[in-house]
């Protein structure tokens, strides 16, 4: 039987698929589809301190083989997700989950990291998952991925305020990923995830304008795989903390890719858009698939 059980910072997955920050919601809406007990995890929608609409409309845009979004961190802010959202998910997920925490400053992300940790709803929480990397919003967000001392600046403010592991979410609109992984390793970061989204940008030929209303997005899917995979390997080399994949996955074949770059887990974003059933199915797919290519336990990759 193939063993497809990873370790994540200390806590056992059933296998390394986890659905990506806001391409799954607060998790319970794609239980109305399936049991989603079957998934190592997931990450929720990315939680600011104040409910966000995000930005203006159109902001998505097809591209051959993945997708533009400039979504702007729509939520409802960090006290309506553990008032109402949480509490939700509590009753169809039974496992850790990976809580996106976004923000434009520091004390934000400190601000938003404590009240969940001090929650009541905290115990549902594995990981703390810090996305300095968002493109599609201005002062904030990927500014703080894109230096290496404002990268270490949060991870130091978030690390006082919980002793869960804290994954940090970079970006790879830089020219080096691994120094920036390796600023936050330093200043005590547990694992860091990548990649966020590449900016992009694409016109409407008729208005001679650019199709996304904020001008620019971030783009993600199949098309992104190679360069994830590259700066997942640059980083697994270049730090000792566990590097979580994403860009791209949308197979099992995709994920046994990322643990060969050097993923401790893979995450699956804009797949569960094309497919709401795509994270149970690379998950059903993935005995076969290391059967396939030799492989009797995932965590030996
Ligand atoms: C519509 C959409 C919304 C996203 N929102 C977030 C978010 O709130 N927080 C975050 O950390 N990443 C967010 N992301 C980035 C994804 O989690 C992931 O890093 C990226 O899409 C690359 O993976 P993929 O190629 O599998 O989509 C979003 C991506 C998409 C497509």
């Amino acid at each position: 039987m193939a063993d497809t059980r990873v370790e994540l910072c200390g806590i056992t997955l059933d296998n390394p698929v986890i659905p990506a920050s806001g391409t799954f919601g607060y998790g319970y809406e794609f239980a109305e589809l399936y049991d989603i007990n079957c998934l190592g995890s997931f990450s929720f929608k990315g939680t600011t301190l104040e409910p966000r609409f995000g930005n203006d409309t159109p902001r998505i845009a097809e591209c051959p083989s993945g997708m533009l979004n400039s979504v702007g961190l729509q939520n409802p802010g960090v006290d309506a997700v553990i008032r109402e959202e949480l509490p939700k998910l509590r009753k169809v997920f039974r496992k850790p989950v990976m809580a996106n925490v976004s923000g434009f400053s520091a004390d934000e992300y400190r601000e938003v990291t404590k009240r969940l940790s001090e929650s009541e709803i905290s115990d549902m929480i594995g990981w703390f998952e810090i996305n300095i990397s968002c493109p599609n919003v201005h002062g904030g967000g990927m500014s703080f991925g894109t230096d290496p001392c404002m990268a270490a600046g949060v991870v130091k403010t978030v690390r006082k305020v919980t002793e869960k592991p804290l994954i940090i979410k970079l970006s790879p609109n830089v020219t080096d990923i691994a120094a920036i992984a390796k600023a936050c390793e330093d200043e005590g970061a547990d694992a860091v995830s990548l990649i966020n989204t590449l900016m992009g940008m694409r016109f409407d030929l008729k208005t001679k304008k650019p199709l996304l209303a904020n001008v620019t997005g971030g783009l993600s899917g199949p098309a992104v795989l190679p360069v994830a995979l590259r700066m997942v390997y640059q980083t697994a080399n270049a730090v000792s903390i566990p590097v979580i994949g994403m860009g791209g996955v949308s197979s099992a074949e995709d994920v046994l890719e990322m643990m060969m770059a050097g993923a401790a887990a893979a995450e699956v974003g804009a797949a569960n858009l094309r497919d709401p059933y795509a994270s149970k199915r690379i998950i059903d797919d993935l005995p076969a698939a290391m059967e396939k290519y030799g492989i009797d336990k995932l965590s030996e990759i």
